[in-house]
């Protein structure tokens, strides 16, 4: 690291307000679930799908696939498919009709108004192959972690846009459902839906103290008062 960036990391941490466009980036995007009744552009939809993609991901292999849904007819079938299923896990749990019914149409608007619905979805068909299963639930979970940052791109890049968007964990469900509703390729494994859109509302949110989600292990102070520098080896191969 160059002196001027190790300058610019410690006034960071000083304080957000020295880096103003980063931060208002991350603390600024709020999952948005009520939308104006107006298209998103193909071109807007294509920048935060070209966002996603430039996470990271295991190998660089890319599991992240993408289901871009504008058609109200398709919009409505996929809500009424996945809320059929929801609807008898909810009987099953004891829920009350009219209770179900309630979280049922609230769910189905907020995706049938939503003016693009994005399907975020894996692929294992690049991954690495293992005959053992905990090496290949391994290598499915990099696949997971891979697409969830991919989302997060998306989320910010649609943060940055101008747009509105929440992360849905209902396919999570009903994966199958989607699956066919939508005519996904039989190795497309759903894992949310994004809705998107232009924002009509705005949120709050809070995070809670770093302290009580950080853990450090540092190293003990030397003698003389400084650190020890750390010891970094080269930089490992990739796998
Ligand atoms: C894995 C995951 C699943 C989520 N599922 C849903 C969901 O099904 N419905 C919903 O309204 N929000 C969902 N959210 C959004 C969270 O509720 C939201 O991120 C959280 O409340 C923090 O708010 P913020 O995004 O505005 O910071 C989900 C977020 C994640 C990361």
């Amino acid at each position: 690291m160059d002196a001027t960036a190790s300058l610019s990391l410690s006034s960071a941490m000083d304080h957000p307000s020295s880096h103003p466009a980063f931060w208002s980036l991350v603390q600024g995007r709020r999952s948005i679930r009520r939308y104006r009744d107006r298209p998103v552009p193909r071109a807007l939809l294509e920048a935060v799908l070209q966002a996603a993609t430039w996470a990271p991901s295991a190998h660089n292999r890319q599991p992240w696939r993408f289901c871009v849904v504008t058609d109200p007819a398709l919009k409505e079938r996929l809500s009424r498919a996945m809320a059929a299923r929801w609807q008898a896990d909810l009987a099953a749990d004891g829920w009350p009709p009219d209770r179900i019914a309630r979280r049922v149409a609230i769910s189905h608007a907020r995706l049938t108004a939503a003016p693009a619905l994005i399907l975020l979805a894996l692929s294992m068909a690049d991954m690495d192959r293992y005959p053992d299963e905990r090496r290949a639930q391994a290598e499915w979970t990099m696949a997971v972690q891979s697409t969830a940052l991919a989302g997060q791109n998306l989320l910010l890049a649609a943060h940055h846009y101008g747009l509105g968007a929440c992360w849905m964990c209902a396919p999570l469900f009903v994966p199958q459902v989607v699956a066919q509703v939508l005519d996904l390729p039989s190795d497309w494994e759903p894992q949310a839906l994004i809705t998107l859109g232009f924002p009509a509302e705005e949120r709050s949110s809070e995070r809670a103290p770093l302290e009580s989600r950080v853990l450090w292990r540092e190293p003990p102070p030397s003698l003389d008062g400084e650190p020890p520098l750390p010891n970094i080896g080269p930089d490992p191969d990739p796998p």
